[in-house]
């Protein structure tokens, strides 16, 4: 372990109670941020908490651009992220301009966008959903067929567990993390782990949710591994769920479905970053949204919360 980290966490613990800042993490950042933060959850956790607070002053939001921009429009607060830099591909590959082709294409036609987008794309959709509510928001809607985007394998996520027909905004859309996971790596797992309980991140290939014995966020795979009997489980996501899950459960054996799953942009923020932001407040980490565009993203955010409550553990059994 890096030796400045407990005078790092110590001064920026300090420091947050003299901002009346609230920390949030996503479940991916490293553990030493993990360990100083007042919240680590999911997309949709953290919306949520974001949301709800009424007790800071200003949150700091560890985790990717769209995550903070999120808490930016879900609460009154100013919201600061540690690296300014820190896009998330994926989010690239649906622009507004796209799903208004798409919506041409198909008039009337329900938009859902991940969460993982700019607030541009929210800007033109109907709602958003998260990997934890996917589901729940796409049945929410009555309907029978959906404009989808930006990630196809949340999009076979949903067709599979719902039936209804998932028209993509963009079919090239993938998280190039979970894309990495293959079926050949987990067969492999299940032989030297028999007992063991595959979870996987539905941004994983269709294959390789269907070799998993769960699929969900990552908010109900901590859920899981807390609540489960089972003492062995093997995870296909980003490197940081492992970890976490590890440091929290040393009872269990946690082991990753491939462990060069790493999201280079959540690694980008760090303690050093999290202190100056707490230090200057620097307006470059200020993350906003266009005046122009919140009114309409919020409302997109607020029918997400209406949807019913995701289940935070929605098994899709084996389909073999
Ligand atoms: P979760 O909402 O499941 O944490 O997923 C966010 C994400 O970016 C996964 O790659
Ligand atoms: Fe984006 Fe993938 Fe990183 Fe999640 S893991 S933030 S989807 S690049």
């Amino acid at each position: 372990m890096d030796s400045r980290i407990p005078e790092l966490q110590r001064r920026i613990l300090e420091l947050k109670k003299k901002r009346r800042a609230l920390i949030v993490a996503h479940n991916y950042q490293p553990l030493e941020i993990q360990q100083i933060a007042d919240f680590v959850g999911d997309s949709l956790q953290l919306a949520r908490k974001c949301a709800a607070d009424k007790r800071h002053d200003i949150i700091v939001f560890a985790g990717v651009r769209f995550m903070a921009e999120m808490a930016a429009v879900l609460s009154n607060m100013p919201v600061y992220i540690p690296a300014p830099d820190t896009l998330c591909p994926l989010a690239g590959y649906v622009t507004a301009s796209k799903i208004r082709i798409k919506k041409r294409k198909y008039p009337g036609m329900p938009v859902v966008v991940y969460v993982n987008t700019t607030a541009e794309a929210k800007s033109e959709c109907d709602v958003v959903c998260t990997s934890g509510n996917a589901v729940e928001v796409v049945q929410s809607l009555g309907v029978d067929t959906v404009l989808f985007g930006p990630d196809k394998n949340l999009a076979d996520h949903v067709r599979r567990a719902t039936g209804i027909r998932v028209i993509d905004i963009e079919p090239k859309g993938h998280c190039y993390v979970h894309q990495q996971f293959d079926v050949a790596q987990i067969q492999l797992l299940r032989e030297e782990h028999p007992d063991a309980v595959v979870i996987a991140h539905p941004e994983c290939p269709l294959e390789v949710q269907e070799a998993a014995d769960m699929v969900g966020s990552t908010g109900m795979m901590a859920k899981t591994v807390a609540e489960s009997p089972a003492k062995e489980f093997i995870l296909a996501t980003e490197i940081g769920m492992v970890e976490q899950l590890q440091a929290a459960h040393p009872d269990k054996v946690i082991i990753p479905a491939y462990n060069g799953a790493r999201c280079i942009q959540m690694k980008k923020n760090s303690l050093e970053k999290i202190l100056r932001v707490l230090e200057d407040l620097p307006q470059e980490n200020r993350v906003t949204v266009p005046d122009e565009l919140v009114p309409r993203v919020r409302l997109a955010l607020r029918r997400m919360s209406k949807a019913p409550s995701a289940a935070l553990s929605v098994p899709v059994p084996r389909s073999s």
